[in-house]
């Protein structure tokens, strides 16, 4: 088992395909895009699904498929196709921005993929150009649809809230999301952003998201919450059944309850979004390395994982790597 020094175990491995995105969320990356990973270096279909089995051998029983924007790696359909063919079958999600959903979402379902989370920050096209630098949003919710189509549920929704620009919309996303059984969380924006754009005093905290909703409903915790080691906290919308999540990373960290564990594109083992060091696989497997080896490797670097993540700390520094880089 993938067991830390806190006694916590990791049961749930984000999977980062590509740190490339046909969009540019201001929280995420600059304007211009970044330096994307050489192409030699990313791990190929093989070599992530060799990863994942040892993942699941050592007690991962749940896969979450991230970037970047996963459905811009080409061999997407066929990596998740053999990753639902694993023995002790891991549950497969994906996170995604929704583009190219609408077209792909059936040949995701076909090949195993039980469902997704869309990134929607925004209902306005305007608003939507003015936060991710492209006019996508009749996409990503075509992409919605699709996915929902599919069947690849429960479809959850991302959103951030960004004071001023979308923080006018809490209300309106989740009546959306409401009408077409969508469950939506607000993530409070984390300072994981290589312009170093983010500021504590700036950001939109889950008690706002919050406060902001029940200007005109009622929004009360759910009693039949079951949180364990879920980032959302989940509430109750007028009584229910329909409910928000809100994930509040900065505010309240849940890191005592941390399950996650990421393998980044380029086949390093990172425990937590904001380690300062990370465990690298890829060389050692090229090299010949064994499924033994790697084992290994990968529950010493559980061992190294951090209590939690510090924000907030005068000490705290960003990982070097930007999200999109380390996987969501
Ligand atoms: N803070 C919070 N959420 C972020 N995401 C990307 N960058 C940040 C950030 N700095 C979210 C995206 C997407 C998911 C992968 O993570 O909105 O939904
Ligand atoms: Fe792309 Fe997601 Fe980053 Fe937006 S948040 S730029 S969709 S990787």
């Amino acid at each position: 088992m993938l067991v830390d020094g806190f006694g916590r175990v990791g049961r749930d491995l984000r999977v980062s395909l590509t740190d490339r995105c046909n969009l540019r969320c201001s929280y995420c990356m600059p304007e211009a895009g970044l330096t994307w990973l050489p192409q030699p270096g990313l791990l190929t279909d093989a070599e992530v699904v060799r990863l994942v089995r040892i993942g699941v051998d050592l007690g991962i029983h749940s896969i979450r498929f991230t970037g970047g924007e996963p459905l811009l790696r080409p061999g997407l359909v066929d990596i998740i196709s053999q990753t639902a063919a694993l023995p002790n079958r891991p549950h497969l999600s994906m996170t995604t921005n929704g583009i190219g959903l609408a077209l792909m979402a059936p040949d995701l379902k076909a090949a195993g993929l039980d469902r997704v989370n869309v990134s929607l920050d925004t209902l306005s096209p305007e608003t939507f150009k003015q936060i991710s630098h492209r006019d996508r949003l009749a996409d990503v919710l075509a992409g919605l649809d699709a996915a929902a189509a599919a069947g690849l549920l429960p479809v959850k929704v991302n959103a951030v809230l960004l004071r001023g620009v979308n923080s006018g919309e809490a209300g309106a996303l989740l009546d959306y999301c409401i009408n077409r059984g969508f469950d939506l969380r607000f993530i409070e924006q984390m300072p994981l952003d290589p312009q170093h754009g983010w500021k504590r005093d700036e950001m939109v905290t889950a008690d706002e998201v919050l406060e902001l909703l029940r200007a005109d409903r009622r929004i009360e915790p759910d009693p039949n919450e079951l949180r364990g080691s879920a980032p959302a906290e989940l509430f109750l919308v007028d009584g229910g059944p329909a409910r928000v999540g809100v994930i509040a990373s900065v505010t309240r960290p849940f890191c005592a309850d941390c399950d996650r564990v990421r393998l980044t594109a380029d086949g390093a083992i990172r425990t937590c979004l904001f380690a300062r060091h990370e465990t690298e696989l890829r060389d050692f497997m090229r090299a010949g390395g064994d499924d033994v080896g790697l084992a290994a490797l990968f529950r010493q670097s559980m061992l190294g994982k951090k209590r939690g993540h510090d924000i907030g700390d005068p000490e705290f520094a960003q990982p070097t790597r930007p999200m999109s880089a380390i996987g969501g």
